[in-house]
């Protein structure tokens, strides 16, 4: 049997992090692609990461690219082309960018690599995700948008820290678009099954939440640029679960038929990935406020929408 081919579209601070983890965790084969102006870039972080392998040893080929031919028959291909945020900037604000940049990723995924699941990482994020479906024209299950894993994980930590508890016994979801409408979920987050509720007072908890939806631009405040470990990992978690057929529940932006309420629209819900791709969404019960907070994030997220089909 054959090593899976893994495509990463971007070889800037998340693509090289992307393929460092695919390669460590021998995931499959590694293709870094990025424009030509780029190309040095691909090759060298490439080359650089298979030298990583003779240190650590682990078995995975990686190549550095600007020719979507060797993109060609890729089962998963996780997309970050774009720029990234700089200070002062919104996630929206990317839009013009890199709605342009992911439409002619779009059309190359569509011809080079026909059947593979496609997790986008690019910002905005919902609106990224929804033009690669309309430009691949590939089903909802194998086009989904990666927020809802890193977002969460963010309100994890802050969570553990304040409690004073391991952050992985921290469960709890963020759903909703990836902007500052986001839904940090408290009814339903728990640590080790215990409602947060009974161990954090309400207002630290609020503030939690809010620290949570600023959380991408305290770090892009920070450094100048985006965060790229946390998202990295976040992607490979969705790529590991389609890949090793694991199932597993997961908060992503997936594409709405209905469920929630929502219809023709991408956001962060509840869904399970496994050898289908977003084999389906969950329902979930929220409460009224939770889901006043997600219709007007659905609305924020239409609005992006529709100013993405003027462009
Ligand atoms: N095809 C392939 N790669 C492209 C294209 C394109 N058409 N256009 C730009 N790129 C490449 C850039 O050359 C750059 O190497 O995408 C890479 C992006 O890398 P970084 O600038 O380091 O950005 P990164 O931090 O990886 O974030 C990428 O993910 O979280 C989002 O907001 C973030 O939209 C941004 C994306």
């Amino acid at each position: 049997m054959s090593r899976k081919k893994i495509a990463l579209i971007g070889a800037g601070n998340i693509g090289g992090e992307l393929a460092a983890l695919i390669a460590r965790r021998e995931l499959g084969d590694v293709v870094l692609f990025d424009i030509p102006e780029k190309e040095g870039v691909a090759k060298g972080k490439a080359l650089d990461l298979e030298q990583n392998g003779a240190v650590l040893g682990y078995d995975a080929t990686i190549t550095g690219t600007s020719n979507w031919n060797d993109c060609a028959g890729a089962e998963v291909v996780i997309v970050t082309a774009g720029v990234p945020r700089k200070p002062g900037m919104s996630r929206d604000d990317l839009l013009t960018i890199n709605l342009k940049i992911i439409r002619g990723v779009a059309e190359n995924v569509k011809a080079q690599c026909p059947k593979a699941l496609v997790i986008v990482i690019s910002n905005p994020l919902d609106a990224m995700v929804y033009e690669m479906k309309k430009v691949t024209g590939f089903p909802r299950e194998r086009v989904v948008g990666m927020a809802g894993v890193l977002d969460a994980g963010r309100f994890q930590l802050f969570l553990a820290r304040e409690m004073g508890v391991a952050v992985k016994d921290v469960r709890a979801m963020v759903l909703g678009g990836h902007g500052d409408t986001m839904v940090p979920i408290t009814s339903n987050c728990t640590v080790d099954g215990v409602p947060v509720a009974q161990l954090i007072a309400a207002e630290k908890l609020q503030a939690i939440v809010e620290r949570t939806r600023n959380g991408g631009g305290e770090i892009v405040k920070l450094m100048g640029t985006s965060a790229f470990y946390a998202p990295a990992s976040a992607a490979v978690q969705m790529a590991e679960a389609f890949l090793k057929d694991q199932k597993r529940l997961l908060p992503a932006a997936a594409y709405l038929d209905g469920e929630y309420g929502y219809r023709d629209l991408y956001m962060g819900v509840p869904v399970v990935i496994g050898a289908g791709g977003v084999e389906r969404v969950v329902n979930i019960t929220l409460t009224s406020d939770e889901k006043a907070m997600l219709d007007k994030s659905a609305a924020a997220v239409r609005e992006l929408i529709e100013a993405s089909k003027k462009l």
